[in-house]
């Protein structure tokens, strides 16, 4: 992943690139509400261990561990200066019981072993990063070993008809404007590169306050290589639309879809 630097001028300048993305992106709230649905569901007893992947600022797991003073969680992530910023922004906030039962860990997802837990999450396609199939099965198989027996595996991915097409959408946010800009799409690899930017109402941008080079990777694709890391049973969740056809953060599952510009589904992988 790359990140602009670069100094801006006015309501742009003063803002903070991971504040303004969790308040864009994320919704924690949602998803602990639908993962604990379906772990309950499915295995009968509440998850109480949940690594994030690819945890950025830690936001899903700090509200884990503030939801329920049972519970752990372990935030995976490359980037120093974002898990700095989750201990400083989300942690500490938190109070030192939430902030104990968290532990960061400054790493590739593709290095880590245990400990065993309950879930693993990679949210908002994070697993994209991974450009290739090799390492995309090496993930997998980290994340199969060490899953307890009852272990689920949750992430996200989008897709659709607009995904693999350059251009840029945005959305109003309180306080500013949120863009995805998809600058470039190649067939033959999957790959693209994409920005977020931020803009303000008094004219100013965040130019590029995240870049990301992606792999588009398919379900099928993340499910054969789920079911090659040794996962039984893979479940997709498909966000449900509104006529405009704006998500409405209601998730069903399903194995047959008619394709969208845009769609966005929980894949869960069990054990
Ligand atoms: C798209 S952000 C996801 C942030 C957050 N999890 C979310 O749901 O919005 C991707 C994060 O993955 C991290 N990252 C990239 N490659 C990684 C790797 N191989 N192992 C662990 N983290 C990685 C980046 O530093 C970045 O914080």
């Amino acid at each position: 992943m790359r990140t602009g630097s670069k100094k801006v001028p006015g309501q742009a300048g003063r803002a903070d690139r991971h504040d303004l993305y969790q308040r864009a992106v994320q919704n924690p709230e949602g998803d602990i509400e639908f993962i604990c649905e379906i772990f309950r569901e499915a295995r009968g007893r509440d998850p109480l261990v949940l690594r994030e992947d690819f945890c950025g600022t830690a936001y899903l797991s700090s509200e884990w561990a503030r939801g329920d003073p049972r519970r752990r969680a372990i935030g995976i992530d490359t980037s120093e200066e974002t898990l700095a910023w989750a201990r400083e922004h989300n942690l500490e906030p938190a109070g030192e019981d939430v902030a104990r039962r968290v532990e960061l860990v400054q790493a590739s997802v593709l290095d880590v072993a245990g400990p065993k837990v309950d879930l693993v999450c990679a949210m908002n396609f994070s697993y994209c990063l991974l450009p290739s199939r090799e390492e995309l099965q090496r993930y997998f198989r980290l994340v199969r070993q060490v899953l307890h027996d009852d272990g689920m595996f949750i992430s996200e991915l989008y897709g659709g008809t607009e995904a693999i097409v350059a251009g840029e959408e945005e959305r109003e946010c309180d306080g500013f404007t949120y863009h995805w800009e998809q600058e470039c799409y190649n067939p033959i690899t999957h790959e693209g590169v994409c920005h977020i930017h931020f803009s303000f109402p008094d004219g100013s941008r965040l130019d590029r306050a995240f870049s990301y080079d992606w792999r588009l990777w398919s379900i099928p694709e993340v499910r054969e290589c789920l079911l090659e890391a040794g996962f039984s049973d893979i479940r997709v969740f498909w966000e449900q639309v509104d006529e405009e056809g704006t998500g409405t953060g209601q998730y069903l599952e399903t194995t047959d879809e008619e394709n969208q510009e845009t769609w966005l589904v929980y894949i869960v992988a069990s054990v």
